[in-house]
């Protein structure tokens, strides 16, 4: 018969009095005196178990030596319970055990594996696999799981074919650093592993491979954040004989097939910005759409009155608040200070309430009169109970608070709801930003982003104010995926090279052999990578990565199972032909 006959989510009434063999960990004992249960788990599910002193009291004494998560086989017959437990899929039966046999025993775990644990974040990363036990993060997994079966059959389906890169490769720039490899055969020569797979998707894109798709892990030295981590997932996509409207369009497919498969919502076209817009609109260029606040320049109506803060700074910008005039002082007191802090470092909020019964009052009134306030109302066009609050100062600066204020102020609303979906495409980015310290220019994409024709001429007279054809996907104030059409003219490609600052044998040394696949056929192509992790995450209701990821690095990318990064023995030092703490060659 094996070790098992069903798995612990299976059972129902319909097995009632079938014989079966079930394997798992023991969850939690309950001891009554003459009888006792136990609840054993695998990822299917929990099922109970019954022991009985008049079935049979030497099992009943072995069942309460079995302490939590022993690993058990049994054999028994499947019993209805008196009382069905409505909360488990298992609730209506029970297992009265005729035969067990302990698989193997177990330490107590350091912290309770339930939904809700006792145990802190580090000792769950340090004993991942018994958090992976828990529930919640076995939901995740499954979800990953689907999440990525989802994306292949859509990608299958479209004939895309699923095609593997090499890791051991060289720098790729996405603005990131590079994880690096050393040689042992080729000594003082390095590997990077791939930041993404760009250059080689292009390549297949000139091997005739018109459309390529892969999940595949990147590896980015940066800093981490509740939504980076050093090796994460992309779905990698490109394609040939395409223009930026058939990749949205695909695309946009994507995301609406696992929104309705996943979720059940029919989502129709997506909206569209320009980074243009959504900078000016909402201080962000990924913007939560799933709640108005759009930004409101006051300009000319706020200037000349006395007021210095507002004479003196190069934007005046707010948004409105619906229906929180009420807010009191303390409450304002608190956002005040919110966008005072250090990383906001604004110098103060100006509030402007709208009473219920039409009247406006401001935190600035002695500066302004009834007739200033009131065509401030009308620019934000706020309605009696509304809130405007603004800020003023040099114009990035005040757009990011802003921006801050405004996701900080959503939250506290409750307006930022996880079963929500709202997508939206960022368009036209800017092909180049510039180093304010240098004043070099980078690619804001990568290099091989296409400037748009149309602004082709400004690349030598205005290089900022060249648009590209790259455009983001954005889910909920998240980025889950960029992409680009691309260059694929040697001459173009070697002008952005120079453009960026590398000098001709530069381009050449590094990137010479995409510039001379260029020469051989290159089809116009571009396409498009979506964060998986951050996909699946958001598609979770969650924000953060790491629980969508079976075996993450924690916030100081280490990863304190198994101790990683570690030091290298000196055999292998030699090896390699380093010497510890240099660099290059010994
Ligand atoms: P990009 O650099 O925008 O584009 O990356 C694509 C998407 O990958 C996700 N992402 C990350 N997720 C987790 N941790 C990280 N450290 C991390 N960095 C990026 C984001 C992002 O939108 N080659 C291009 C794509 C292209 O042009 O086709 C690229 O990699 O969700």
């Amino acid at each position: 018969m094996g070790y098992r006959t069903h798995t612990c989510g299976d059972l129902r009434a319909s097995n009632r009095g079938e014989t079966v063999q079930l394997c798992g960990w023991v969850q939690r004992s309950r001891d009554l005196g003459g009888m006792s249960f136990i609840d054993l788990r695998d990822r299917y599910g929990i099922t109970q178990l019954a022991f009985n002193e008049g079935w049979d009291p030497q099992l009943l004494e072995q069942a309460r030596s079995c302490g939590r998560e022993f690993v058990l086989q049994i054999r028994g017959e499947v019993l209805l319970r008196d009382k069905a437990n409505p909360q488990l899929p298992t609730g209506e039966i029970e297992v009265r055990v005729e035969s067990l046999t302990v698989l193997n025993g177990s330490k107590v775990p350091p912290f309770t594996i339930e939904t809700e644990t006792d145990g802190g974040e580090e000792l769950r990363m340090r004993y991942r696999y018994l958090d992976l036990r828990r529930a919640p993060l076995r939901d995740n997994l499954i979800h990953r799981h689907n999440v990525g079966r989802l994306v292949r059959n859509y990608l299958n389906d479209l004939g895309f074919l699923d095609i593997e890169t090499p890791f051991l490769i060289k720098s790729t720039p996405e603005g990131a650093r590079d994880f690096v490899v050393p040689s042992r055969i080729h000594q003082g020569e390095f590997y990077a592993l791939p930041q993404s797979p760009q250059t080689f998707k292009q390549l297949l894109m000139v091997a005739g491979y018109d459309r390529y798709y892969q999940i595949v892990r990147c590896f980015r030295d940066e800093d981490l954040r509740a939504d980076r981590q050093p090796e994460f997932s992309q779905v990698d996509c490109e394609m040939a004989f395409v223009e930026q409207e058939d990749i949205l369009n695909t695309f946009e497919g994507l995301l609406r097939h696992l929104l309705k498969a996943l979720h059940g919502q029919e989502h129709g076209v997506f909206p569209r910005m320009s980074y243009a817009e959504a900078m000016r609109t909402y201080g962000n260029d990924k913007p939560d759409i799933r709640f108005g606040m759009r930004f409101v320049e006051l300009g000319d109506l706020a200037r000349g009155k006395g007021f210095a803060a507002f004479d003196q700074s190069e934007l005046i910008v707010g948004i409105k608040v619906d229906g929180a005039a009420e807010y009191s002082r303390k409450q304002l007191d608190a956002l005040t200070d919110y966008v005072k802090r250090p990383q906001r470092g604004m110098t103060g909020l100006v509030w402007v309430k709208h009473a219920l019964d039409g009247t406006l009052s401001a935190s600035v009134g002695k500066f302004y009169d009834a007739d200033d306030l009131r065509a401030w109302a009308e620019a934000f066009d706020s309605q009696p109970g509304d809130l405007m609050l603004i800020l003023a100062g040099g114009e990035n600066k005040t757009r990011k608070a802003l921006s801050e204020l405004r996701l900080h102020l959503g939250e506290e609303l409750g307006l930022r709801n996880p079963a929500v979906f709202a997508p939206l495409w960022v368009l036209d980015f800017p092909l180049l930003e510039q180093d304010e310290e240098s004043g070099r220019w980078h690619a804001m994409h990568h290099p091989f982003t296409s400037p748009k024709p149309e602004d082709l001429a400004l690349l030598d007279t205005d290089p900022g104010a060249v648009r590209a054809n790259a455009y983001d996907l954005v889910l909920n104030g998240n980025e889950i995926g960029g992409g680009s059409i691309r260059i694929y003219d040697r001459g173009i490609q070697k002008r952005m090279f120079s453009l960026l600052g590398f000098s001709e044998e530069e381009a050449q040394k590094q990137f010479g052999f995409l510039m001379d696949a260029f020469e051989y056929g290159a089809p116009p192509h571009g396409g498009i990578a979506l964060g998986f992790d951050r996909l699946c995450a958001i598609l979770g209701g969650a924000e953060t990565i790491r629980e969508f990821i079976a075996f993450p690095k924690n916030n100081a990318g280490r990863d304190v199972m198994i101790d990683a990064p570690a030091t290298i023995a000196p055999e292998q030092w030699r090896e390699l032909g380093l010497k510890p703490g240099v660099s290059t060659p010994a």
